[in-house]
């Protein structure tokens, strides 16, 4: 293969059903729907994990897309994916929302399990070809790579936040992790400030003091690190969904039906809020139905006219604080329903479930107002998705601050998620929005969105990642025919860029 995604889930999972039999089923998550339909346009491979334990299964083909799973075992899934990625990295590297815990176990399992996706990676890549490793679970794949394959061209997108550096610095294993990422020609990252803070980073730790454990050289310059005569480009590429798609399908006559539908089921209300996440406590979904909660006992929103709908997919059942989480987000619900709700309405619809596309576009069509509160979140697709199903203009986001997506979204409802009294009053305000204000606001928000979407992301990314991949795609408009990594916050999109996205962006 010449091209290979490596990431730590496959874009399908294995599902054992209680019969005995297996079968495919989407992956949750952000990464899988950004970079799937890239892949399948692409035709490259992806190597993963198909989301159970002991799973030997051989490669296959699905949606274009030539599948390698890895198997982990279930100590290792205990190990590696709930200990060290999700009890350790994401929690640390999310503001240590949830206190990270530091386990040597846990460590020497991410090593293992690392090393067998670098030599997965190795086995099915080809002579020169380009490798494009995803996310905090696989840190220490591209130096492990690249001492086996130094020919190869290697990119890293972690597509979560990178810490600042001192909440980076409490890892045990700082410099390994920064050594392992170093293996990468480019690291990219969500926003400047995590690139920021990872060229600093490296400079620190494996240049001098206090803690020069390895023999590598690092120099950091704008950009880009010097690495025993190497240099890793590093830089920000925020990352989008495949906007027109969305567009596309909202545009569809069943999929209104349907919101139609969904709105009549929901009792016909006059607003409906809604949320949609994976169940993470970094989602901030707690603070939404707490804001939703004091402004009912309040009166300031009357439970006649509201509805909220909660959309949480399920993930990371068997980590504690996943598990904590989901019963005080059971518990707010209840709360609120027994309170405020009528006999076949209640205020708050929580679904703690999937739901397909078609569906999830119809909740977008049907919502009037979207409410993402995310305490941290590395950039958060939910909102584009939103953005690019509202062709009629009309709707309003509440987008949390701390979300990546903030940086490109300015013209939604800005909320700091710990301020409770600011999301009270955004609720109010988006529930309560003059229809001109609304639209002018939205009008802006689907430029951005439509013009940024992630095959301009992916474009960027391996332009600056290398020659090769220069003649592969198709160079970005805005840049010359080599792109440099954007180390700066991506700005709105100018004026006359991409005029047919913008007409899309402007229609009703
Ligand atoms: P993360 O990567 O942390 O899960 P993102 O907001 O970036 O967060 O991406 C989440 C993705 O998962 C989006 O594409 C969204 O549409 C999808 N998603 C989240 N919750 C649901 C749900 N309940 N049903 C279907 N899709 C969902
Ligand atoms: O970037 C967010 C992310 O952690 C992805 O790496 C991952 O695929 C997704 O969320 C879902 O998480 P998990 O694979 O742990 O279910």
């Amino acid at each position: 293969m010449d091209f290979v995604v490596v990431a730590n889930r496959l874009p399908v999972d294995l599902e054992r059903l209680d019969d005995g039999t297996e079968r495919w089923r989407h992956s949750p998550g952000g990464l899988v729907s950004a970079l799937e339909p890239f892949l399948q346009s692409r035709k490259g491979a992806w190597v993963g994990w198909p989301g159970v334990a002991d799973a030997h299964v051989p490669a296959f083909v699905e949606k274009d897309m030539l599948l390698h799973p890895v198997a982990l075992s279930a100590a290792e899934v205990q190990d590696y994916y709930e200990g060290f990625c999700n009890g350790t990295l994401w929690p640390l590297y999310h503001d240590a929302v949830a206190p990270p815990e530091f386990h040597r176990t846990w460590w020497d399992s991410y090593v293992k399990v690392n090393r067998r996706f670098a030599d997965a990676a190795a086995a099915i890549t080809a002579e020169g070809a380009t490798v494009w490793i995803q996310d905090y679970q696989l840190q220490l794949v591209p130096a492990m790579l690249r001492d086996q394959r130094p020919d190869l061209r290697i990119g890293f997108f972690l597509h979560i936040p990178f810490p600042p550096v001192e909440l980076f610095m409490r890892l045990p294993w700082r410099s390994e992790i920064i050594r392992g990422l170093l293996g990468a020609d480019l690291v990219g990252f969500q926003l400047a400030d995590g690139a920021r803070n990872f060229n600093w980073l490296a400079r620190r730790l494996l240049d001098g003091e206090p803690a020069a454990r390895t023999d590598v050289g690092a120099r950091s310059r704008s950009g880009a690190i010097q690495v025993e005569g190497r240099q890793v480009q590093v830089g920000a590429f925020p990352i989008s969904i495949d906007a027109q798609k969305f567009d596309t399908l909202s545009r569809r006559k069943d999929i209104d039906v349907r919101a139609q539908q969904l709105r009549a089921e929901l009792g016909n209300p006059k607003q409906i809020l809604l949320g949609v996440d994976r169940l993470d406590y970094t989602k901030g979904i707690d603070v939404r139905l707490r804001a939703l909660y004091e402004l009912l006992v309040e009166e300031r929103v009357d439970p006649a006219d509201v509805v909220m709908v909660q959309l949480a997919t399920p993930s990371r059942e068997r980590v504690e604080q996943y598990r904590l989480m989901r019963d005080s987000i059971e518990s707010q619900v209840g709360r609120i329903n027994g309170q405020f709700s009528r006999v076949g309405h209640p205020v708050v619809h929580y679904l703690h479930q999937s739901v397909g596309r078609d569906e999830l576009i119809a909740f977008y069509r049907a919502a009037d107002v979207m409410v993402v509160t995310p305490v941290r979140d590395g950039m958060n697709l939910v909102c584009k998705e939103y953005v690019a199903s509202r062709h009629g203009l009309d709707g309003t986001l509440v987008l949390s601050e701390f979300a990546g997506a903030a940086a490109e979204l300015t013209s939604a409802l800005l909320v700091n998620p710990h301020d409770l009294d600011g999301v009270k009053n955004a609720l109010l305000r988006a529930l309560t929005m003059d229809p001109a204000e609304e639209h002018q606001r939205m009008r802006v928000l689907r430029r951005q969105v439509l013009t940024h979407d992630v095959n301009r992301w992916a474009r960027h990314f391996l332009v600056a990642l290398g020659p090769q991949e220069t003649c592969r795609v198709s160079a970005p408009r805005t840049l010359g025919s080599r792109a440099e990594p954007e180390i700066f916050q991506q700005r709105p999109a100018p004026e006359g860029h991409d005029e047919a996205a913008r007409e899309r962006a402007g229609s009703t």
